[in-house]
């Protein structure tokens, strides 16, 4: 497709000799194409140039050569210079795009030979599987999708909280009253119950606690007993997990949790005492940070011996590092991890490892999930099972369905596309770093900033496209059918979406593209409002199938990127 605005950029720095890498950064997009679809500030250059903004936009004005298939018209206000693409190349440009890409449109390959490790979900073990794991399911999810459409080579790693103290705590609990439940039915509300139970006696307890903590010793050494029991909870929670990730679509290429890397640790406890960075404090080993500003010091060893969920982590960089070769490694938490991974970050640095790794981690935090009755924590016991939560989601769907189309066919599988779609969707509607309320009213509205709302605009193309007898090809357009300004709107949204989904990962923000779906939407929307679509006029007939097949196709594999699927009815 054609670069409109590399094209504005080349004109420019022919005109001015600035290089034309220099003029793109400078570019802006105006907010209100009344404006123009691109704006140079020329005040950018009055400190190089010698001369006042005004000067330089009436000198550019007067000297550029306009391309005029590219740009139909050029103005000056102030210092800014505002250009107008030209509609007709633009429509065609679209138009032969969408044509030759299809359900591809968007796909690119600038990743290629790129690593990128995402580490996302990571649910632990013998504990639900959490409302703020989903979020991280969801945003790693989507992120995964997204950098593999533009061509990166993307790792998935379920990153498992199978190990730490909570494990001495368990194996102690179930030693204690493991007789008393029955495991093969809810296995970890269960254990859950043996956790909160087990918590409470420890905060009586200094012995049992003691025990608690010898036992996830022991487990480390490889004790017979504690590792059985460990793979027993292991075992139990990834079938319950697996019910989860059944409903969202979810998978991974690494299932490598954090006890994976037990014999990777002392490689990492070796190198930092070699280089003196590890240090004894009330018993423990630590490296002091505050060096690098960060006052908190990050635990490497624990008073009795044991490894840290931090250790693993440092173990686990190198571990990607060797593994993987990475180009970035994106960690996908809440923002209460937001201390650990800057330690952690700044610790990799004294591992040895090439800069080129280091440099590249990123912590991508999001907002917490708050219920309308509040936060909740496991060692309280009070939370809802996600399960519970999907499930809730699909019944609900249904429920509309059985409201507002009860003759609808395959009403099971569409209820779970809309309510699944739902919950995604809102997971990614706002800018992760926001908390979240999450209320059901808001995410099933159809008429809302939802998922069912993008599904019921795309199902509304289809129902469209089903009237016809074939899509016209691109060459049987008339352009001069899509230049109102309702049409263009949305063919300007068209021709964004790949720089949209370029946004999306050069900053780890889905919701640039859940928003753009609702843009695209609504924009649809108010145009089938305001014209028919299937008229008698070929000419218009065909130019509005096209523009309904344009937005149809969009929205799905937008959609499909967040890890949506759409119905093809509802
Ligand atoms: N299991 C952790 C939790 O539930 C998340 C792990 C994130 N990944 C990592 N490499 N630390 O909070």
């Amino acid at each position: 497709m054609i670069n409109f605005k590399k094209e504005v950029a080349k004109m420019i720095s022919e005109c001015t000799k600035i290089s034309e890498e220099e003029i793109a950064e400078y570019i802006e997009i105006p907010p209100d194409d009344k404006m123009g679809d691109y704006a140079f500030p020329c005040f950018k250059l009055a400190k190089t140039l010698k001369k006042a903004p005004v000067i330089i936009a009436s000198e550019i004005k007067e000297n550029i050569k306009i391309n005029e298939e590219i740009i139909e018209k050029m103005e000056t206000i102030g210092g800014y210079l505002n250009f107008y693409i030209n509609k007709t190349t633009l429509i065609k440009n679209v138009l032969e795009e969408i044509e030759s890409k299809n359900s591809k449109y968007g796909k690119s390959n600038i990743g290629k030979e790129k690593n990128i490790v995402i580490d996302y979900s990571a649910p632990n073990i013998a504990k639900p599987f959490h409302i703020g794991h989903l979020r991280s399911t969801v945003i790693g999810g989507a992120l995964y999708n997204i950098y593999k459409y533009l061509g990166y080579n993307v790792i998935g790693i379920n990153h498992l909280g199978d190990y730490g103290t909570q494990f001495g705590k368990m194996i102690q609990g179930y030693k204690l009253w493991g007789k008393e439940y029955d495991l093969n039915e809810n296995p970890i509300e269960k254990l859950t119950e043996i956790y909160v139970r087990i918590n409470n006696l420890c905060k009586e307890d200094e012995n049992v606690l003691n025990e608690c903590r010898n036992n996830f010793k022991k487990l480390e050494e490889g004790d017979k007993y504690c590792t059985e029991l460990w793979e027993k909870f292991k075992n139990l929670s990834l079938k319950e997990f697996q019910k989860v990730y059944d409903l969202l679509g979810s998978s991974f290429d690494s299932w490598n949790g954090e006890a994976f890397y037990t014999d990777k640790m002392p490689e990492v406890i070796e190198i930092l005492k070699q280089s003196r960075k590890l240090e004894e404090s009330e018993g423990a080993k630590i490296v002091n940070l505050e060096k690098a500003g960060i006052n908190t010091p990050i635990i490497i060893e624990k008073t009795n011996g044991s490894s840290t969920y931090a250790t693993r982590d440092l173990a686990a960089i190198m571990y990607r590092a060797r593994t993987y070769n990475f180009d970035k490694a994106l960690y996908v938490t809440s923002y209460e991890q937001n201390l650990h991974f800057k330690q952690v970050f700044e610790t990799a640095k004294l591992l040895g490892i090439d800069e080129k790794y280091t440099k590249s981690l990123e912590h991508v935090a999001f907002g917490m999930v708050l219920l309308k009755t509040g936060k909740m924590s496991t060692r309280e016991g009070n939370v809802i099972k996600l399960e519970e939560l999907l499930n809730e989601a699909i019944s609900r769907a249904k429920a509309i369905i059985e409201e507002k189309n009860p003759n609808l066919e395959n009403k099971e599988e569409i209820a779970k596309k809309i309510g699944i779609g739902a919950v995604i969707f809102n997971d990614l509607s706002n800018s992760r770093i926001k908390d979240e309320i999450f209320d059901w009213d808001t995410i099933l509205n159809f008429q809302g900033e939802t998922g069912p709302y993008i599904q019921y605009m795309y199902v509304r193309t289809k129902s469209i496209l089903e009237n016809i007898e074939k899509l016209p090809t691109s060459k049987e357009i008339n352009v001069e059918k899509l230049q109102d300004n309702d049409a263009i709107k949305i063919i300007k949204l068209v021709y964004k979406f790949e720089n949209i989904l370029e946004n999306v990962i050069s900053k780890n923000e889905p919701s640039i593209l859940s928003r753009y779906l609702i843009n695209i939407a609504q924009a649809y929307s108010s145009y089938y409002n305001l014209n028919k679509i299937l008229v008698e006029d070929i000419e218009k007939k065909n130019a509005r199938i096209y523009l309904t097949y344009m937005v149809g196709n969009i929205l799905k594999i937008g959609a499909n990127l967040l890890g949506i699927e759409m119905p093809e009815k509802m």
